[in-house]
Order: structure tokens, then sequence, then C-alpha cells
């Protein structure tokens, strides 16, 4: 029998006591004066008085409490052939000695430093570096291009960026610091200083008075001890895709995350302290930052870092090989993952090679878990497959099955249930409650809970505008859905233009922006089309400039360039079309949903406001000119 229900109700009654008494599992440096201040910030402010560091929760009293021995970070890199176990107190000592370096560089409590880096350990050292003297670490996942980087440099105003000479992927080595030139290039902010982590792969060059090599700037470094720093303070930023190609910069601060997170080590996903926990995605993700990084160290787990892939690293067998070697006993991955790996091995075979006796549980989230991919899992792994449901936002679970409270009865294409501190509700577009069984606006009544987004880097208008403003006194999700009878969730859709390929969220109005500076499309619209690995691909339709007269499939391919130059490879924008027009209202709004449908081929509605229908043959037609439909 769960306790979900009666834990659910205990929050309910009293979110306060609730979160307080969680709290007790952090060790602060002052106790707050008050659990949540509804006075405080834009919506109330948790924890507010306190004093705390994330590092000395996650490293520190680890070694002190006697895990000094324990595995804290394995990384393991198939990619590289490459293993290396960080205990405890090696973490400590890299991580002051790191924190020592940038102190005595000018890096202090407030300032912002970008960590652009491969799944490399450096990377985790280097967050829990910036925690422990304070700084604002902002990472930025390494398939971004240079523009995006640059984008993050300006807003973020970072004095340091931390990075390595190279990514490793499957068929190329990605050269990071010519893309960070690049980006210092282009920014209007330069920061004082760029230390570089020289892989055996590539060494980069340096520009002297700039740029250090890693072992050189550690190398004399006194190491720093623990600055303590206001619950409220923030510990990272980190920008996910908006509406526009400008990305939101997504603000955490340090108690109420680590209150939050803690919770959900034992609660959600049922893992005790000295065992192997793996999120298998990037840490330029948020799945990355609190479940490969903080959760599992503040809960005083091994966790893995991982840098291969979950197919051709070497095989299909890659997650259990290491599921296996390191006696994982959850781990947490996307489904497009899954759907890789299916589709090389549909039978599992190569699970069969691997002892699996300690794997209990396997967490699927970041984009929606097909009822297909899950009971393949099930069917062959034999262990609970527990879909969740978040966002880069909320840093943690919205909807879950708690399997540390008792597992509830899954029911497939559904995250489950909200977790306490979560009131969820479906609207319509007037915030009307819609009844059980009707889709709409998914929103979360106001205040969110620790862990969740204070506010948007330095943009609090933009927060309200974005999240609070069209729901009044609820947070908006941009996802929609509906619920069941029994308070089951059920995510179907965005209603903005955010598409999910390969769990990788990623703005369509983005990409759109970057195709209408092609100097020969008049306009442009790009939608998600279904995809049976990725979940969901970019296709982009231009409207070429009257009198150009080069062959469309030049133009189509220079868009595809420009969206991997001026984005980024993970963008995986692979298809562009050119069209004669694109499909309006009579008011002049492109019918993305609608084309959509026809790339899906699904069954769709005229809409009645449409300009002229002729267009959407057309659109079938050029989609059908290029073997995306029949
Ligand atoms: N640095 C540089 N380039 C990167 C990159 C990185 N960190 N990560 C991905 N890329 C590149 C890839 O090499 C690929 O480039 P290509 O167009 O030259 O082939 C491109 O970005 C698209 O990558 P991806 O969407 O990941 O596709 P893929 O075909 O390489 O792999 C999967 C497909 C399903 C195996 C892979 O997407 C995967 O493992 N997904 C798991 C998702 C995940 O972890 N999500 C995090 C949230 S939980
Ligand atoms: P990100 O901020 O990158 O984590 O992306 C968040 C978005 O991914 C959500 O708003 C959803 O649209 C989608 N998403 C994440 N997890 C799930 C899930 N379990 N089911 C359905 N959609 C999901």
């Amino acid at each position: 029998m769960s306790r979900y229900h009666q834990v659910y109700r205990e929050w309910q009654e009293d979110p306060a006591g609730f979160w307080a008494q969680v709290a007790q599992e952090i060790d602060w440096a002052k106790p707050w004066d008050e659990v949540f201040d509804p006075q405080a910030g834009v919506y109330g402010r948790w924890f507010t008085g306190a004093e705390c560091n994330t590092c000395f929760n996650c490293v520190d009293r680890h070694v002190a409490s006697g895990r000094g021995d324990q595995a804290a970070i394995i990384y393991d890199s198939p990619i590289t052939d490459t293993k290396r176990v960080l205990s405890y107190s090696d973490l400590l000592k890299e991580v002051s000695v790191l924190a020592g370096a940038l102190k005595a560089s000018g890096v202090k409590k407030g300032d912002r430093v970008i960590l652009y880096f491969p799944m490399i350990p450096e990377a985790a050292v280097a967050m829990m570096a910036c925690a422990r003297i304070g700084a604002v670490h902002s990472v930025v996942f390494g398939g971004f291009a240079a523009n995006e980087l640059a984008t993050r440099i300006d807003d973020a105003k970072p004095k340091a960026i931390l990075s390595a000479s190279c990514g490793v992927e499957p068929n190329r080595i990605v050269e990071y610091k010519p893309l960070l030139d690049e980006a210092i290039e282009i920014a209007d902010h330069k920061p004082d200083l760029c230390v570089v982590y020289q892989r055996e792969q590539l060494s980069a060059d340096l520009k002297p008075g700039r740029d250090y090599d890693w072992v050189e700037f550690i190398r004399d470094a006194v190491p720093a001890g623990c600055v303590f720093v206001a619950a409220t303070d923030p510990l990272y930023v980190l920008y996910t895709s908006g509406t526009t190609g400008e990305p939101k910069g997504v603000e955490r601060d340090n108690g109420g995350h680590m209150v939050a997170l803690k919770w959900t080590m034992k609660n959600i996903y049922d893992v005790d302290p000295g065992e192997v926990y793996w999120a298998a995605s990037d840490v330029g993700w948020v799945v990355g930052h609190s479940y490969i990084v903080y959760a599992p160290l503040l809960h005083g787990c091994t966790t893995i870092l991982f840098e291969g892939k979950p197919v051709g690293t070497p095989d299909a067998g890659t997650f259990w090989r290491v599921i296996s070697e390191y006696g994982v006993s959850a781990m947490f991955t996307a489904p497009t993952a899954f759907r890789a790996i299916k589709k090389e091995d549909p039978k599992g075979e190569l699970i069969k090679k691997y002892d699996l006796s300690k794997f209990r549980t396997l967490f699927l989230a970041g984009e929606r878990a097909d009822p297909d991919t899950i009971q393949w899992a099930e069917r062959n792994l034999n262990v609970p497959v527990i879909d969740h449901w978040w966002q880069t936002e909320t840093g943690w679970s919205i909807a879950a099955n708690p399997v540390g409270l008792g597992v509830l009865p899954v029911k497939y294409g559904s995250p489950t249930v909200a977790m306490p501190g979560y009131d969820v509700r479906i609207v319509d577009e007037t915030g009307n409650e819609k009844t059980d069984g009707d889709i709409g606006a998914i929103v979360i009544k106001l205040p969110l809970p620790p862990g969740c987004l204070p506010s948007l880097w330095h943009k609090e208008e933009r927060f309200k505008s974005s999240y609070l403003e069209t729901f009044k006194g609820f947070y908006e999700t941009a996802d929609a859905g509906y619920k069941d009878e029994d308070g089951y969730l059920y995510i179907m859709a965005r209603t903005d233009d955010i598409i999910n390929v390969a769990g990788h969220r990623l703005s369509t109005g983005g990409m759109e922006e970057v195709l209408a500076s092609h100097p020969d499309v008049a306009e442009c619209a790009v939608i998600g089309k279904g995809d049976t690995l990725k979940g969901q691909v970019p296709v982009g339709f231009v409207v070429l400039n009257a009198g150009v007269n080069r062959e469309p499939e030049e133009i189509e391919q220079e868009c595809i360039k420009l969206v991997r130059e001026k984005i980024g490879p993970v963008a995986a924008f692979k298809t562009a079309i050119s069209v004669m027009r694109l499909p309006k209202t009579r008011s002049g709004k492109i019918l993305r949903g609608t084309m959509r449908c026809i790339a899906d081929s699904e069954t769709y509605k005229m809409p009645a406001t449409i300009d002229d229908p002729a267009i959407l043959g057309e659109i079938a037609d050029a989609l059908k000119g290029k073997g995306m439909i029949s």
C-alpha cells in the first residue's frame, strides 16, 4: 500500500511544516527565520534568513561523517575508453583546490562563471567549486554553437569561463576552444579569464593573458573553504529554450533546491545513501544538474558520469554493462535512449549478458514516454519503469510515481500523480478548471515548492509575463494535458512553440529567427514532426524572396547549415523545404498546428479562419516531394 496519499495530504495540510521537517536533513550554517516568506521575491521565497553552502552538503559533510573512501563520482567513458573513480575525499580535494584557484583569480560570491564542458569529471568539480565560494555557475551544453554560447555570455556576464579542449562525439572530435573564442568575440561582455582543461584527444591553443591551462591554474592554489550564502542566493543559472531565440535564464537558489532534491532521492527514487545512482543525461541539461551532480551527492550516493551514447559506444548493451559493473540501483534517462536501444536490439539479447541483480528501478523523463517503450523496458529488464514529468524551471518532478513511498499502479501514458509541493490543475483559457478527462492547460497553484525557479536571471518582468500572467495566482507550465478520476496526469503537448528532440528542449521560434536571417528567405515556419526515434524532429518551410533564381535545393542546404552554425548540431535540423506560400489565417497568423498535422499524417479540422485552403495541399505536396509523407 503506497503512503503517497497520506504524505500528499500532510503537505496540503501544513506546507511549511512539511518542508521544515524535510529541511532537517540539510546542514545549515544559520537556521531560517521563515520557512516560506510570501512577501519576498515574486511569489515568495523559501527558507528566508537561513545560510548554507551546497558544496558543504554535497561533499564536506560526507567526508566528515566517514564516507571519504566511498566513490562519489565514477567517470565511465566508453567513447574515449577511460574510467576514473573519485572518492568523496578526492572530490573534496579537487573541489577545494579549484575553488582556491578561482578565488585567487578574483572570483567571489555572486560572480557568474560559465562552464562549457563535455561529460568529464572536471565539469562536476567546477560546479561544486563555484558552489563552494558562492559563485553562480551557468553550464552551457556542448552541442550548442558559438552564437548560443555568446547569448549566454552576454546575459550571465561571467567573470570566468571554464571549459575543456574538446568533446568527443561518435563521428568526430568537437573542438570547444574555437567555439569558445568565437563566442567571446561575438559577445559584448568579455570574461576576465578562461581556464581550459586540455584533454589528451586534442590540445587547444591558449591566448596569453586571458586563457589558463587547467593544470597550471590549480598548481599552487591554496584550497578554499566553504563560503556560506543566503538560502535564497542563486546557486546557478541554467539557460533553456524560450519561445524566441533568446533563452530563458532559469535561476536556482541554494536552500530550497537542496531541501527538495534531498527529499526526492528516497521518496521518489527510493535510493539510500551509499548506493549507486545513474542519470544518463548531460551536465548541460537540468537532469544533469539535479541528478548527475547535486541530488546524488547531497544524498551521499555514488553518481555515474557517463560519456557515451546508448548505442554505438560500442553497442546497445553499454547501459547494461554500466549497470552491472558498478551495481547501479536506479537509473534515469530519456525515453529516446531506450527507443534507440530497442531499435538496435529489439529482443533485448544484450541484456542477458549482464548481471543486473542490483538494479531496482528505471526512471524516464524529458519527453512523453510512449507505452511501447515503457512496456519493452518492463518486459526486458523486469523492474518497474517509472515515467515522471518535470521541466528545467521546476528542477525536480512535478508528477511522478514515488517509489520510495510505495509504487502506485502504473497507467501507461501517465507520469502518475502530483508530488507534494505541487497543486496541479487543468484549466481552460479563462482559468476555469476542467472536468476530469478534459484536456486543458496545466497550471500549478502558487507558490511553487522549494527547488523551483524563483525568477529568471535578472529578468523579473519576463518571468512574470512568461509564466505568471496568463492565469492569475498560477504558474503556467506551457504543457497541455488532462487529469483522470484518480488524479493521474497525462501530459500531451506543449502549448507554445517548444519541441522536444531526443529529450532536448528546442525552440522552433529560435530556428525560425535563424532561417529568416538567410538573405533569400522571405518567410518561414518550423514545426516539430513526429519521429519514431527522437520523438520529434524539426522541419523548416521557407518561402524564397521574389526574384531569387538559384536552385531551391541549394538554398535549403544553406538553411540547414545555417541552423547548425547558429544553434548547433543538437538542433538536429536536417530538413528545409522550399514552398511557394505558407498557410495562414485571414489575420496573417501562420497555421503551424495544421502543418504539423499534415506532416504527421493526422486528420485535422479545416481552420475556420484559413485564408486559402489550397495552400494546405501545396504543403502536403512539398512533404511528399521530400518523401516525408506518402
Ligand atoms: N557536443 C557536441 N555535439 C553534440 C553533443 C555534445 N555534447 N551532443 C549531441 N551532439 C550532436 C550529435 O553528435 C549529433 O550531431 P550530427 O548531426 O553530426 O550527427 C547532433 O548533435 C544531434 O544529436 P542527438 O540528437 O543526440 O542525436 P544522435 O543521433 O547523436 O543520438 C540518441 C540519438 C537517441 C542516441 C541520443 O540523442 C541520446 O542518447 N539521447 C538521450 C537524451 C538525453 O540524454 N537527454 C537529456 C534529458 S534526460
Ligand atoms: P526540459 O525543460 O528540457 O526538461 O523540458 C521540459 C518539457 O519536456 C516539459 O514541459 C514537457 O513538455 C516535456 N516533458 C518532460 N518530461 C515529460 C514527461 N515525463 N512526459 C511528457 N512530457 C515531458
